[in-house]
């Protein structure tokens, strides 16, 4: 595997600390988290090292992100850092059994909202009750004025791709709720992000 795959975003850099301090209340202190949509792989390598417990499993269906996070971890040599999956959160089935915890950053906004619906199916299937599923990103929230820099956000989303943009909290929470879920918390995070921690019931 080639340095070369290695993709990197700068975001990472800004958000996996304050990430990993809102995640230290929600991961358990061992077992397996299996991160959805890992991207770069950046957070995985930041994670591992923060939470040397837990057994850290990236996924992403991409296969240039997969070679990312590969490149990364081959040069990292974490030890609790297992090799990336291909996994595509709408898929009936999930290359991995079960789970302690499932984490997904910003990807409800980022996809069709079949991924979101995926995740929660999946989530539901791999995670027994009292586990977490911890989603990070841009929300809309009822009653909460958006950002101008998230409607702005929101518009350069959709431009991209029409079933793209900020999702309402309100109907993560439904979706979630229908899949078996509880709402643990919503934290608010730099940039106008939220990490939104269910458990399931
Ligand atoms: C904006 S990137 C976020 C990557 C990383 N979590 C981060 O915050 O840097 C969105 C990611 O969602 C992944 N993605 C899109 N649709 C998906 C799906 N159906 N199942 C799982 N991942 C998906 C993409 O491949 C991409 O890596």
């Amino acid at each position: 595997m080639s340095g070369d795959s290695r993709r990197s975003a700068p975001h990472v850099a800004r958000n996996a600390g304050p990430i990993a301090q809102v995640l230290k209340g929600v991961l358990p202190e061992r077992g397996l988290a299996l991160e959805v949509a890992s991207g770069t792989g950046e957070h995985a390598l930041h994670f591992a090292r923060e939470f040397p417990g837990l057994l850290w499993q990236p996924s992403d269906p991409e296969p240039a992100a997969v070679r990312s996070i590969e490149a990364w971890r081959v040069e990292a040599g974490l030890f609790n850092l297992l090799p990336a999956l291909s996994l595509d959160a709408r898929a009936a089935e999930w290359p991995v059994p079960r789970a302690d915890a499932i984490l997904c950053i910003n990807m409800v906004h980022i996809s069709p909202w079949a991924a979101t619906a995926g995740l929660m199916r999946g989530a539901a299937r791999l995670l027994e009750q009292g586990a977490p599923l911890y989603l990070y990103g841009a929300y809309r929230r009822a009653g909460v004025v958006t950002a101008p820099s998230n409607e702005a956000f929101d518009e350069s989303l959709k431009a991209r791709d029409p079933d793209w943009g900020l999702r309402d909290l309100e109907e993560v929470v439904a979706e979630a709720e229908k899949n078996g879920f509880g709402l643990e918390n919503v934290t608010e995070m730099p940039a106008n992000n939220l990490s939104v921690a269910f458990r399931r019931r």
